[in-house]
């Protein structure tokens, strides 16, 4: 393989590098490395997937089969650049998680697990995000926001 097919970057692979002392083995860093590729990337390409394995001396299949066993992990395009995990837990679930859901998914024409043509949103349905007392509840990138009505789904949208 040539350099120019590689997909790792200096800056990732510095950073899986940097991982590896701290770690007992190489192939528990398989995770911290998966995130390294996924947080820049938005995805996980399977010609990562191979470069993880041969910095960390595994088989592909072993970095593959812990990529997929999450569902966090996006492999075949980048998500959005915002991916909005909207809560179907019960305490969500029980008031109106599903059809903020419905809404968003509605509004912004795509279904759950879609991005929109645009790039520039995912939206995913989540398991309970550690805030049912302000359910329901949607985890926008790093952003938690608590008791969404359809209005405040509609802010978020059109901000992005
Ligand atoms: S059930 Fe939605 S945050 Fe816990």
């Amino acid at each position: 393989m040539t350099d120019t097919n590689r997909v790792l970057t200096d800056e990732m692979i510095e950073e899986i590098q940097r991982h590896i002392p701290r770690y007992p083995s190489k192939q528990a860093v398989t995770l911290p490395a998966l995130h390294a590729v996924h947080s820049r990337l938005r995805h996980v390409p399977l010609q990562a997937v191979v470069e993880i394995a041969e910095m960390l001396e595994l088989a592909p299949a072993q970095v593959q089969d812990t990529m997929t066993f999450y569902g966090f992990f996006k492999q075949d395009a980048p998500h959005g650049e915002t991916r909005a995990w909207v809560c179907r837990s019960v305490s969500c679930m029980l008031r109106g998680g599903d059809e903020l859901l419905e809404h968003m998914c509605e509004r912004a024409g795509i279904a759950p697990g879609e991005t929109t043509a645009d790039g520039k949103l995912t939206i995913e349905y989540a398991e309970c995000l550690g805030a049912c007392e302000h359910a329901p509840c949607i985890l926008a990138n790093d952003d938690l926001h608590k008791s969404v009505t359809h209005d405040d789904a509609d802010r978020l949208l059109d901000s992005l």
